[in-house]
């Protein structure tokens, strides 16, 4: 049976995790796979999350199914969370999905089915694994030019000039805030600039919507799915709480999608609730069901956010320290973009041979795109400095 296969080729952010793992170095430095990590360099199950889940292991009677889309008080809060505490619900619908990829693929396979000659454009660069994950759903893939590596910001000619040559009634796949890999985000006029273009093209927007809260904030980095939704007539957004509620391994997320009407999103709703029941039957419970005691508990929720602005602050922060130390180091401006970009990702101006001599030589792992985790970077004043101080040496080799 099996021999026919292909062997299978690593995803390099996953065996990048692998690699660091192996490392018996003590001053290794792990600023791969995209996971938040605390001064102590510890991924901690946040405050109101384990509260929530200590509630739920007291009070939980049964774990009789749900739903294929899942639980209604959680899709309720989730619809809020994105579009907006005041949001008009009338034509958004949203299900309860395996994570943001999940979300990513149960939208794309509903868009598939809907529209099959529609090509489907990523940004390039994007998250390695947009590419396979949507491929999967059967699209032809394209790519749009989206980051200006001399400036480190978004290279919004080249951008809209893509948009205005895309097909009408394409799928135009966008980072909704913290941009995976580059940091770099759109500012609100530029978001204002590419609703333009997707409207005049009747393209297709599908968010993705990873980080919210770790760019400039929980409600900011909505800002521009919000945008969209008061003028667009349809989009799909997948959100995550793995980053935001630290819930990675649970697999939280939402589908969400907004229709031209109710009976339209009434239909897509259904279709997508078909398309998970003919797939896994039904999403895990306890994520989502945790998720939607903090959402929902003003106490909690309060504590959550207060948790999630203070992780934000720290990547913040941490952005400023690396790129000071670098220009020190370096004496010219190749890093500073690093401070002003958004989220969990910069790209740093690095080649595949200096990335692997970082590892190589000084137990530094970044994905070989540049891509760093700058909540990885070190919080202690030596640790920073010996980081800036190996990139600068491998980068001037
Ligand atoms: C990342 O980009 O590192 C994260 O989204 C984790 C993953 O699954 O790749």
């Amino acid at each position: 049976m099996f021999n026919s296969l292909e062997p299978s080729r690593p995803d390099a952010i996953l065996a990048l995790m692998q690699a660091f793992s192996a490392d018996a170095r003590e001053d290794k430095v792990d600023l791969g796979v995209g996971v938040y990590k605390d001064a102590d360099g510890a991924t901690p199950v946040l405050r109101a999350v384990q509260r929530a889940e200590q509630r739920l292991l007291e009070t939980q009677t049964t774990k009789s199914y749900v739903s294929p889309v899942g639980l209604e008080s959680f899709r309720d809060a989730m619809c809020r969370q994105v579009f907006g505490a005041d949001a008009d619900l009338s034509r958004i619908r949203c299900a309860q999905a395996v994570g943001g990829s999940g979300a990513l693929r149960i939208l794309g396979d509903l868009l598939r089915r809907s529209r099959p000659e529609a090509g489907l454009h990523l940004s390039d660069p994007t998250w390695p694994n947009h590419v396979p994950l949507l491929k999967s759903c059967g699209f032809a893939l394209h790519d749009y030019p989206y980051y200006d590596r001399d400036s480190g910001q978004v290279a919004i000619v080249a951008l809209l000039d893509a948009l205005r040559a895309m097909p009408e009634g394409d799928i135009v796949v966008l980072h909704g805030c913290c941009h995976n890999p580059t940091g770099a985000d759109l500012t609100l006029q530029q978001w204002r600039a590419v609703l333009d273009v997707v409207m005049e093209r009747s393209l297709f927007p599908f968010i993705d919507l990873a980080y919210q809260g770790f760019g400039d904030g929980l409600e900011e980095d909505a800002a521009a799915v919000r945008l969209f939704a008061d003028h667009v007539p349809e989009m799909a957004v997948a959100a995550s709480c793995s980053k935001n509620l630290g819930l990675y391994r649970e697999r939280v997320g939402a589908a969400l999608l907004l229709a031209q009407d109710t009976p339209q999103a009434d239909l897509a709703f259904g279709q997508l609730g078909t398309l998970v029941r003919s797939n896994y039957s039904m999403p895990p419970d306890h994520g989502a069901r945790s998720t939607d005691i903090v959402l929902s508990d003003p106490v909690l929720s309060e504590d959550w956010k207060a948790e999630l602005e203070s992780m934000r602050q720290r990547m913040m922060s941490l952005r400023q320290r690396f790129a000071d130390g670098l220009r020190q180091r370096s004496n010219s401006p190749r890093f500073d973009a690093v401070a002003g970009q958004r989220g969990m990702f910069s790209l740093l101006p690095l080649t595949p041979a200096h990335i692997e001599t970082l590892r190589e030589r000084h137990g530094i792992y970044l994905v070989g795109s540049g891509r760093i985790n700058v909540a990885g970077l070190p919080d202690d004043e030596p640790g920073m400095a010996a980081l800036c101080e190996a990139i600068v040496a491998v980068g001037s080799a």
